[in-house]
């Protein structure tokens, strides 16, 4: 991954803001649509889209029950301390889901067609909080959810729970390259073991300390090592030969995000909703959990085997309290304007990087996109988003509450903390719980040979170098000791 230069003279240790060229220019976002001018062109050209590209899988019973992913499972394996998908539906969420389920719309995200939940949803926009019937209903809902949510918060691996030195290098044979990054590279491997496929990312220990990344690099794997979420990658092991860090994941089969928008151009509302979703739920337990995520953005979301979303790259995750972020990291697009301007942050970034994303799903194209990145910076700061003119009143509205350049009007930063998302009418057909529970239909199933090792949904990468291993003259293992 190559870098751009932030505009503002910094001696800030990270005054590279990583993965701006990666944006383009063969990744160069489409014009806004100059022709589509209502939400039937929208739904017109979605539709055709879907059928020329065979993309939405809308009526394809997608599996709805994640199969458990299984831990690698070499020679020093303490067994899995992971509880499955499964057994936490079964679990702890089963109960309140039933209990909250009556007071939501039993709609599935792929259950109707566009036009018509498109209708209901700006008559539901213009009827929200009128009356006392609606404000109780909203407390009542509010606070089921809220219960639902709570017990997903509290799932986080013990502190004390160690990745290192479960695995070996011997544990693997290295295939294909998935991606790259400016600190090595994610390798699709298969256990020795199980023959199960993983993914493996290694990070040269010499590039991430010449790039004083090595605070980051220890908050990656810690974060990693601790968190447990449906849409959160999960996080096996770690291990390290003399000169790299090697970190053990599920393989995300289905590829990037990224890469499904680009070719689709852009996403259908119900399609964007459902992926804001599944990203609100982790970003609300990241939060909970006093973590920030601060990398928030379409090639840091794969799919898994199903068609759901796995958050990777912890890259720039830190444990935070209140106002206490100064670094500069993320990508330039999502940003938030406090940090460009240097001013301590917090959470409150990842929510208008959620503005950001919406948008760009909608449209197909980030809010304040330049080619050049001074300008692009100057958008962000000025903050007038140019919205098209197929986005529904309540998209609009929602991106509003997000992309506020004050961040104590910011949705996701107010009293109600992530629930004034949540609850918004834009998500009025979405059933939250169903959602947490992966109970919905997916929009889009990813076409791959599941549990094969088929990376067909990943970009073609030249071998890159698979010598690891070599134990001669350990660099840095003091620093990375808990690798
Ligand atoms: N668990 C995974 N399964 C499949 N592909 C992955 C996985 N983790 C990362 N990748 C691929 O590798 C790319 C780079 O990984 P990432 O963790 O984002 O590194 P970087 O910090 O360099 O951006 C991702 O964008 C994705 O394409
Ligand atoms: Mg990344």
């Amino acid at each position: 991954m190559q870098t751009a230069t932030y505009p503002a003279s910094s001696s800030d240790q990270d005054s590279k803001v990583d993965g701006y060229m990666d944006r383009q220019p063969e990744d160069k976002p489409d014009s806004p649509a100059q022709n589509q001018t209502s939400d039937e062109s929208q739904d017109q050209s979605s539709a055709e889209k879907g059928s020329s590209n065979n993309v939405w899988t809308s009526g394809i019973p997608a599996a709805l029950e994640e199969a458990t992913m299984t831990q690698p499972a070499p020679s020093t394996s303490e067994g899995p301390q992971v509880e499955t998908m499964q057994s936490m539906q079964q679990k702890e969420v089963a109960t309140p889901e039933q209990q909250a389920s009556s007071n939501f719309t039993d709609k599935s995200v792929a259950s109707s067609s566009d036009a018509a939940s498109r209708s209901t949803e700006n008559n539901q926009y213009k009827n929200t909080g009128k009356s006392i019937d609606n404000v109780r209903d909203r407390q009542m809902r509010k606070s089921r959810l809220t219960q639902l949510l709570d017990l997903q918060r509290k799932r986080i691996r013990p502190a004390d729970h160690s990745t290192k030195g479960r695995y070996g290098i011997q544990d693997f044979g290295f295939l294909q390259t998935l991606g790259t990054g400016s600190f090595g590279r994610v390798h699709l491997v298969q256990s020795k073991h199980n023959r199960l496929f993983y993914a493996i990312k290694v990070l040269e220990k010499r590039k991430v300390v010449d790039m004083k990344q090595v605070e980051h690099t220890c908050d990656e794997r810690y974060i990693l090592s601790r968190v447990q979420h449906p849409f959160i990658t999960i996080l096996w092991g770690t291990f390290q030969d003399a000169k790299n860090l090697f970190m053990v994941m599920d393989f995300a089969e289905g590829g990037e995000l990224f890469s499904l928008l680009r070719k689709c151009h852009r996403f259908p509302e119900k399609v964007a909703k459902f992926y804001a979703a599944e990203v609100i739920l982790a970003l609300d337990y990241l939060h909970h959990n006093q973590i920030v995520y601060r990398d928030l953005k379409p090639e840091n979301l794969l799919l898994d085997r199903f068609g759901h979303l796995k958050i990777v790259d912890f890259g720039f995750a830190k444990r935070v309290s209140t106002n206490n972020c100064f670094t500069l990291c993320g990508t330039p697009d999502y940003l938030a304007p406090e940090i460009i301007s240097l001013k301590p942050y917090n959470k409150a970034a990842d929510w208008w990087s959620l503005g950001i994303f919406i948008f760009e799903m909608l449209a197909g194209y980030p809010p304040f996109y330049s080619e050049n990145p001074m300008k692009l910076y100057e958008n962000i700061l000025e903050g007038s988003i140019s919205y098209p003119q197929y986005f529904s009143q309540a998209s609009i509205d929602l991106m509003d509450h997000l992309l506020q350049r004050d961040i104590t009007n910011r949705y996701g930063n107010l009293k109600d903390g992530s629930m004034d998302i949540i609850m918004h009418p834009w998500f009025r057909d979405i059933s939250w719980d169903k959602i947490l529970t992966r109970k919905v239909e997916v929009p889009y199933v990813p076409p791959i040979r599941a549990g094969m090792g088929d990376s067909s949904q990943f970009e073609a990468y030249a071998t890159g170098p698979t010598n690891y291993g070599n134990d001669e003259n350990p660099e840095f293992s003091d620093i990375f000791q808990d690798f």
